[in-house]
C-alpha cells in the first residue's frame, strides 16, 4: 500500500468481542467503516450505534461468510478490509466441518475474491495463534514465531476444528494472494482478554476469564497462558493495515504467564469470587514471540490493567451473575 488512504473499509462481523474495538479505534481516527454483520436489526449490535461517531461514519450491513453476495456489496467500494469474522465456538459443536471449517475457510476465500474485485488496496486477516501452536514437529526449546504452521491433520485427528479452521483458512489465503497479488496481511492473536464493549453476548475468551472467577473448579491444570488485551490486537491491525512496510503473519501476544499466577493475581484484586480450587503442574511450552510486530512499533499494556479493565467491564455487562 503506497499510502495511508483514511477512505471507506470494511470490517466483517463487526459485531463480536474483538471487531468491535477495531471499528471503535478505526472510528476515532476518522475512517469510514462498512461493518458486516448478520442480522442487522439485532439487539445485540446496539453497542455499536452507540460509538463516537457511529452516526456519520459507520454503516451496518448484513452479510454471511458464506453468501458471497452480500459480502460482494458490502466490500465494494472499500479500500481496505479487516476480515474478522470467524466461528469461535465455546464448546465442541455437532456438526464441525459445516458449522467452523466452512465458514472459516470458504468465508475467508469469498471475502478475499470480493476483494479482488473490488480493488481492495490491502486485507487485514485476523488469523490466530491457533494456526501456529498445534504442531508436534516444533521443538519444546524453540520460541514460536512466524514460521511455526499447526499441523492441520494433527489438529482434526485431536478434534480441534477451532485450531484447523484458522490453519487451513489463513494457508489457502495466503495462497490465494500468492495467486492473485492481493496485499494480504495477517495478526495471529492468541488467548484475548480485555473489556467488553458487547452487552448481549459473551465470546469464548471472555467466558475462560469469566469461568475463572466463578466456576469453582475443583482443580485445573497451571498451563502457560498467551495473553494479550483485546485493545492492542485492534492496535495490531490499524498499525499493519496503515504501515507500507508489513508483510505476511505477525504473532500477536503480551504475556507469558502460568494460569494459577494469573488467578492469584485476581484474587489479591477481587478477593471474593469462585476460583478454581487447586491446580496439578504440567510440562511447559514452548513460548512465542511478537517480536515481528514489535520491531513496527506494536506495544502492549500491563497485564494487571488487562486483567482489572476486564473485570470491571464483566461487573457493568453482568457477565459474572450468571
Ligand atoms: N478471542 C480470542 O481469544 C481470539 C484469539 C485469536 C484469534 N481470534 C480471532 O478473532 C476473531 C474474532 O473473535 P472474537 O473473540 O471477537 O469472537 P466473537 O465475538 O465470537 O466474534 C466472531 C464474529 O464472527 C462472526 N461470524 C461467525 N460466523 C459467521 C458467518 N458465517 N458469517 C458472518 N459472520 C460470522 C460473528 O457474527 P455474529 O455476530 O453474527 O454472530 C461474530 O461477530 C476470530 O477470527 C477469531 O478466530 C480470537
Amino acid at each position: 500500500m503506497s499510502v495511508v488512504e483514511k477512505g471507506k473499509v470494511c470490517v466483517t462481523g463487526a459485531g463480536g468481542f474483538l471487531a468491535s474495538w477495531l471499528v471503535d479505534l478505526l472510528l476515532s481516527k476518522d475512517y469510514f467503516v462498512h461493518g458486516t454483520v448478520r442480522d442487522p436489526d439485532n439487539e445485540k449490535y446496539s453497542h455499536l450505534k452507540k460509538l463516537e461517531k457511529a452516526r456519520d461514519k459507520l454503516k451496518l450491513s448484513k452479510a454471511d461468510l458464506l453468501d458471497y453476495a452480500s459480502l460482494q456489496s458490502a466490500i465494494a467500494g472499500c479500500s481496505g478490509v479487516f476480515h474478522v469474522a470467524s466461528p469461535l465456538p465455546s464448546s465442541p459443536l455437532p456438526n464441525p466441518e459445516v458449522e467452523v471449517m466452512a465458514p472459516a475457510v470458504d468465508g475467508t476465500l469469498n471475502v478475499l475474491k470480493a476483494c479482488v474485485e473490488a480493488n481492495v488496496k490491502r486485507v487485514v486477516y485476523v488469523s490466530s495463534a491457533a494456526a501456529l501452536i498445534m504442531n508436534p514437529n516444533w521443538s519444546k526449546d524453540q520460541v514460536i514465531d512466524e514460521a511455526c504452521w499447526s499441523d492441520l491433520e494433527f489438529c482434526k485427528r485431536s478434534g480441534n476444528w477451532y485450531r484447523a479452521s484458522k490453519t487451513l483458512a489463513e494457508s489457502e489465503a495466503f495462497k490465494f494472494a500468492k495467486r492473485t497479488g492481493i496485499d494480504l496481511v495477517s495478526i495471529c492473536p492468541t488467548l484475548v482478554f480485555g473489556p467488553v464493549l458487547q452487552q448481549h453476548t459473551v465470546n469464548a475468551s471472555t467466558l475462560v476469564l469469566a469461568n475463572l472467577l466463578k466456576e469453582g473448579f475443583e482443580s485445573r491444570e497451571n498451563q502457560v497462558r498467551f495473553i494479550v488485551d483485546v485493545r492492542d490486537v485492534a492496535q495490531a491491525l490499524l498499525l499493519v493495515y496503515e504501515k507500507q512496510e508489513s508483510e505476511g503473519r505477525y504473532v500477536c501476544t503480551a504475556h507469558n504467564a502460568r494460569e494459577k499466577d494469573v488467578v492469584e493475581k485476581l484474587k489479591s484484586l477481587y478477593p471474593n469470587y469462585n476460583y478454581p480450587k487447586s491446580y496439578v503442574e504440567v510440562e511447559e511450552r514452548a513460548i512465542m514471540s511478537s517480536e515481528k510486530l514489535q520491531k513496527l512499533s506494536w506495544t502492549f499494556r500491563p497485564l494487571e490493567e488487562t486483567l482489572v479493565d476486564s473485570i470491571e467491564s464483566y461487573r457493568k455487562a453482568k457477565i459474572l451473575d450468571c
